[in-house]
């Protein structure tokens, strides 16, 4: 690769809706760091896309602090990356007006994310809530960004973002980068310890379900042990081992061993152990994590001159693409 080459920009961002889970770590936040020796990284706090739940406000404001410190204490390095509060930046409200108005009803209707979460809050299916796809489709092009790394479940989004892109260029000439999103092959697909056939969440009814990225050792240990497994007592990776199955994800995404490599391992051991094993290995990975925390939180000056001055350069960046896109479609500059 040459030194010259300019490198290609990345851009993600993560809901600060409560905690940060072992899912979004392992398949998320991880990745985030990773990535930042290789690209030009680009991170917010997607607050904006928060309230289209309901949230109590103060709860809400102790967690986009608490969001912004883990993420930093995951590695996430405001040297070397970006990393913004997405309500920070006006932009990004601003482009979702007018992205609003180059997409379709029915494009928004078919997303699936909008049918589950209406479902599921069908006291209070909102505009915003429907509309969501639009404010995140925003949040990507004001960067132009190369490469979003999402979950699977947010493949559709990227699809439409895509599709919103090349339609404004269609009518416009070149606007925005038309991006392309990928979800990371070592990015595990967590699913809860008690019902292994939903993705862990902090939503889920049953609290051992699922692992906080600040829960104390001994409370990863406990989670871990009442894990839901199998009856078969031996731990391999196969079709209808849901909870094994997960159990190995977790242990590989975190020790890097490879699933045959496990399975030797454990031969002829049982869930006990293995259970262990794996509660061990994620106490390990976050306790540093849970470290860095304390002492960021306790700094609130500190976090704050942190996404000040991230606010500011991703407000500098993604005015540049608003304002050709607002001079494009005619409003006077
Ligand atoms: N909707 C994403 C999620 O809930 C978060 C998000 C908002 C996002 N804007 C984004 C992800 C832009 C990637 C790019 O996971």
């Amino acid at each position: 690769m040459e030194a010259t080459e300019k490198k290609e920009v990345v851009f993600s961002a993560i809901q600060p809706s409560g905690t940060i889970t072992l899912g979004n770590y392992l398949g998320a936040v991880r990745n985030w760091v990773k990535m930042q020796d290789e690209y030009n990284c680009i991170y917010a706090l997607a607050d904006l896309h928060t309230i289209t739940v309901r949230q109590e406000p103060a709860k809400m404001r102790k967690n986009i602090i608490d969001a912004y410190a883990s993420i930093m204490a995951c590695g996430v390095d405001v040297e070397k990356s970006i990393f913004f509060i997405q309500s920070h930046v006006h932009t990004h409200a601003e482009l979702a007006w007018v992205l609003n108005c180059y997409t379709q009803f029915g494009e928004l209707s078919r997303m699936t994310q909008f049918k589950d979460k209406s479902a599921k809050h069908a006291d209070n299916i909102n505009a915003g809530l429907f509309t969501y796809p639009v404010l995140m489709a925003g949040d990507i092009l004001l960067y132009q960004a190369d490469k979003v790394p999402v979950g699977a479940d947010q493949k559709q989004h990227i699809e439409l973002a895509r599709d919103i892109a090349a339609r404004f260029n269609g009518l416009y000439g070149d606007v925005f980068k038309v991006p392309e999103g990928f979800i990371p092959k070592n990015g595990a697909r967590v699913m809860s310890l008690q019902n292994p056939l939903n993705k862990m969440s902090k939503s889920d009814e049953n609290v051992n379900g699922c692992v906080h990225l600040l829960d104390d050792p001994d409370t990863i240990m406990r989670k871990f042990k009442r894990a839901v497994t199998d009856s078969e007592a031996c731990v391999r990776y196969a079709d209808g081992k849901d909870g094994v199955n997960n159990l190995m994800t977790i242990y590989s995404s975190v020790t890097g061993l490879s699933f045959e490599q496990i399975e030797r391992d454990f031969e002829g051991k049982g869930y006990g152990d293995f259970k262990a094993a794996v509660g061990e290995a994620v106490v390990e990975e976050l306790r540093p994590i849970r470290e860095r925390y304390e002492k960021l939180v306790k700094d609130k000056a500190y976090l704050e001159s942190c996404y000040r001055a991230a606010d500011e350069i991703a407000l500098k960046i993604s005015s540049r693409t608003l304002g050709k896109a607002m001079k494009k479609v005619g409003f006077v500059r």
